[in-house]
């Protein structure tokens, strides 16, 4: 009947959502589900060329966007990406911690070089992403948080010495982070995808592809879109009563 269907409002309508490593796969597709939900977005990568071309997908569909290129282990980088989502939209509402580095070493092969790289993206990056947002949030009552964990951040794998123990840092800071801003309104949760089909994986060995599908017990690995619609869920306020929860999208990995 005319005039009563409700209007079909965004579940992010008007949130403005800061996405580090937005300009690839589980960002990227974070980036395009937050926009078509209504959310203002500003987003981070160290790849200009990549991120440009995901601020014209997000303007072509239609979403509010920014972007700043910026490097999340560096804190005058981050502090910038705040202050510009500050700038331009007056708050933060949402930080989708999701930068980072994927690198496959087994103990012989992991050099001390590879292990400061990958924890200064993985968690000092982390650590610095959500320092800064939940500053900003709290002069405005408060926000969600969502970080990128990892199955590599709950269980052990081969192959995984340095960039398991930097998920470990992601699913601690999810859990302390939870814990110390809950009465100031602040949400904190995690997922933690399993193989998902993203370019960082795509540049792994494909045996190593090949036994980490075996051990997804859905026989397959998942989609970038699989990880953005869980993050959806953490980042809005249909998860208002959720936080320091660390949510598995691993096709039943964990459940094993
Ligand atoms: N793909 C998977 O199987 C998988 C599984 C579990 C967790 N994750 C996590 O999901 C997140 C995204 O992974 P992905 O597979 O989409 O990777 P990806 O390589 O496809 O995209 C990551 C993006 O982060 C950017 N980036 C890297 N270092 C950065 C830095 N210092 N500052 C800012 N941006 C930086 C890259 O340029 C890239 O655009 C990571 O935190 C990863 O650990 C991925």
């Amino acid at each position: 009947m005319a005039g009563t269907q409700a209007r079909q409002i965004g579940r992010l309508q008007g949130k403005v959502a800061i996405i580090t490593g937005a300009a690839n796969g589980i960002g990227r597709a974070t980036a395009l589900r937050f926009a078509a939900e209504g959310a203002r977005l500003m987003l981070n990568d160290v790849n200009a060329a990549a991120l440009d071309t995901v601020l014209r997908e997000v303007t072509e569909a239609g979403g509010a966007v920014c972007g700043i290129v910026g490097d999340v282990a560096k804190a005058a980088e981050v502090e910038r990406l705040v202050a510009e989502a500050v700038a331009s939209y007056g708050c933060v509402d949402i930080l989708i911690a999701n930068a980072g580095i994927i690198p496959e070493a087994d103990l012989p092969a992991a050099s001390a070089d590879l292990w400061d790289r990958t924890m200064a993206i993985d968690a000092r990056g982390m650590f610095l992403c959500c320092k800064h947002a939940a500053a900003a949030m709290l002069k405005t009552g408060g926000g969600a948080m969502v970080l990128l964990s990892s199955v590599s951040g709950f269980v052990g794998q081969k192959g995984q010495v340095v960039y398991g123990p930097a998920k470990f840092a992601a699913s601690g800071l999810t859990k302390h982070l939870a814990v110390e801003l809950a009465a100031q309104g602040i949400r904190v949760n995690a997922v933690a995808p399993g193989t998902i089909a993203t370019a960082a994986v795509a540049r792994m060995d494909p045996a190593g592809i090949r036994a980490g599908i075996a051990k997804h017990p859905m026989g397959r690995i998942g989609q970038p879109e699989e990880v953005a619609n869980a993050i959806l869920f953490l980042a809005s306020d249909e998860a208002s009563f959720i936080t320091g929860a660390i949510l598995p999208v691993d096709g039943g990995f964990l459940a094993q």
